[in-house]
């Protein structure tokens, strides 16, 4: 039987949850999505409309499929949780059971069970602040958002995942560095992820026979990343100063993801892996 995956936090053919789909769909894994409930118009339209279909080709040729399309706003797990002003908000409105809990519950009727889920997904409404100039709100946002938002679907997907199943997310270094620029608690949020993988990987290893990694990813030109601001800065510095001097592709993030979530990896749990063409060794720029 073929794996099956839920990947979280897909809105466009750009970021890291799209290339790490790519490369379980090329590995032979059945896809499942979860795309951010504000977002979910524009992303099934254009994938209706064949605006992704350049980037859904897979080596062999064929397309990479998305076996269905789940609404999902990770910052909430279950409809008691949803304030008025979001439940009428015109963007959601649209949509229903796209609360964690839901959204699990969803997949559960409509496939049993999943082998490999994968958190692509970030969010820090102060990331342009400096950290000493965040707002106790935006940290919290950038927390609930980009950790602890892991750990709930981790919680709720963990009773349908298959024994020998795979958990990954994406972190970066300002989680461990001084990445001025980096800022509204997105550090905080990267370095508590980091942590929970370790714990999570204990808890969800003795329970259910599940791994939890993470994958500490170099810049890439998102629509998140392109955000922040800085992004050019920083990928330009990566070329200058990694020891691998080229462009890192999103593709090496997908394919470390889909290694990750294989036999391959069978005994790797716990573990934050540096996919950014070495940077993350060098003590100094040169
Ligand atoms: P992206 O824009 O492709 O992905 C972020 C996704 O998160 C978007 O689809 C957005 O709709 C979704 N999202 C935001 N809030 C959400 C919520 N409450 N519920 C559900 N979905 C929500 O951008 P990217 O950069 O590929 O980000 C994916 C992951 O990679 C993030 O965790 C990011 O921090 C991480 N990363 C990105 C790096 C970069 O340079 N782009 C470097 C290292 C890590």
């Amino acid at each position: 039987r073929g794996k099956r995956a839920f990947i979280a936090g897909i809105a466009d053919d750009n970021g890291y949850g799209w290339a790490i789909a790519k490369s379980l769909a090329a590995a032979g894994a059945e896809i499942l999505v979860g795309t951010w409930v504000p977002a979910l118009n524009i992303f099934e339209t254009s994938l209706r409309r064949g605006k992704f279909d350049q980037s859904r080709v897979l080596p062999d040729g064929s397309l990479m499929e998305i076996a269905k399309v789940y609404p999902l706003d990770a910052v909430f797990d279950s409809p008691e949780d949803v304030p008025e002003d979001v439940k009428t908000n015109k963007r959601y409105a649209g949509s229903s059971k796209w609360t964690v809990s839901e959204v699990a519950e969803s997949v559960k009727q409509d496939f049993g069970t999943i082998d490999i889920l994968v958190h692509s997904l970030a969010n820090g409404p102060e990331v342009s602040k400096p950290l000493s100039e965040t707002s106790r709100k935006g940290y919290l946002a950038a927390i609930t958002a980009s950790s602890y938002s892991f750990i709930s679907l981790l919680k709720h997907f963990l009773p349908i995942m298959n024994p020998g199943g795979a958990t990954i997310s994406l972190t970066y270094i300002a989680s461990e560095r001084i990445i001025p620029g980096y800022g509204g608690g997105m550090s905080s949020a990267k370095a508590a992820l980091e942590s929970d993988t370790k714990v999570l990987a204990f808890e969800a290893g003795r329970k259910h026979k599940v791994r939890v990694n993470t994958i500490s990813a170099g810049p890439l030109g998102s629509r998140a990343a392109k955000a922040i601001g800085f992004i050019d800065m920083m990928i330009n510095y990566s070329l200058e100063n990694a020891p691998l001097q080229k462009e890192l592709y999103a593709e090496e993030v997908g394919n470390t993801a889909a290694f990750l979530a294989s036999p391959l990896a069978s005994a790797i749990t716990g573990a934050t892996v540096y996919v950014d063409n070495g940077l993350n060794a060098m003590g100094v720029g040169v």
